[in-house]
């Protein structure tokens, strides 16, 4: 059986892409189809979300199931983005704790944005950079992850290379590349497929999508686009429009 989100508001639509990107990739689709019968119905709503470039959220989306994870971040404060849905919060707990065991602790940096704090974000950027490079490593708002409340960046305990290159081949990225799946989390960005997500390689941008597809994702190396390819998605569950 094919797991399929049902459509949700007025976003149910691709919209035009923003960004320019591109989404396509050499995906079999009867091995992508095997892998989403593989995923438990609990899980198919994270599997399935898929925000990109090609995709953006419906206008007014917002989480309705956002908690604070009990980890580490980088900051103090208790504010908006430290937060994520549930799941995946729960989830980011365990992947912390486990990480803390095999000597790799880590701290998050940024998880939920809303639109409007997506919004500044991406302004900021474009005002350091252009935007053209700008769009090559943040989100359009209303394309950016960090909107679903089921991303989060992370990085090393101390603070250090918080969303920077210097992430990369750090222990602490290479256990996330390794184990991460584990928790059902994926390495969003990978290396070698910007043409395919439309962004460069970001070690340290988790997103959430539950264990099965997770596991899935990590044994073939794709990316959700790869995944999606043969049952494209592009209505979000778990949130409300406003
Ligand atoms: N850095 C990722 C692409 C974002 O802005 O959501
Ligand atoms: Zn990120």
């Amino acid at each position: 059986m094919l797991i399929l989100l049902s459509a949700c508001g007025s976003g149910a639509t691709p919209k035009s892409n923003p960004g320019g990107g591109s989404a396509s990739s050499s995906v079999d689709p009867a091995k992508t189809a095997t892998a989403h019968d593989q995923v438990p119905e609990a899980e198919a709503a994270f599997a399935s979300l898929l925000v990109n470039k090609d995709h953006p959220l419906p206008e007014g989306y917002k989480p309705d199931d956002l908690v604070y994870p009990d980890v580490k971040f980088t900051f103090n404060e208790k504010i908006e983005k430290r937060m994520m849905r549930k799941p995946a919060a729960d989830a980011l707990e365990e992947l912390f704790a486990a990480a803390e065991r095999d000597d790799v602790p880590l701290a998050g940096v940024s998880a939920y944005r809303s639109h409007e704090r997506q919004k500044q974000v991406f302004e900021a950027y474009v005002r350091k950079d252009g935007e053209e490079k700008a769009r090559t490593y943040s989100a359009y708002p209303g394309t950016s992850e960090h909107e679903t409340g089921l991303a989060i960046d992370v990085t090393v305990a101390d603070g250090k290379c918080a969303a920077n290159d210097c992430f990369a081949g750090t222990p602490e990225a290479e256990w996330l590349a390794k184990h991460a799946h584990e928790f059902g989390f994926i390495i969003r960005y990978l290396e070698g497929k910007e043409d395919i997500t439309g962004y460069k390689y970001e070690p340290w941008h988790l997103r959430y999508v539950g264990p099965a597809a997770a596991e899935t994702i990590y044994t073939h190396g794709w990316t959700l686009e790869e995944y999606e390819e043969a049952t494209p998605v592009s209505a979000p569950a778990g949130g409300r429009q406003t």
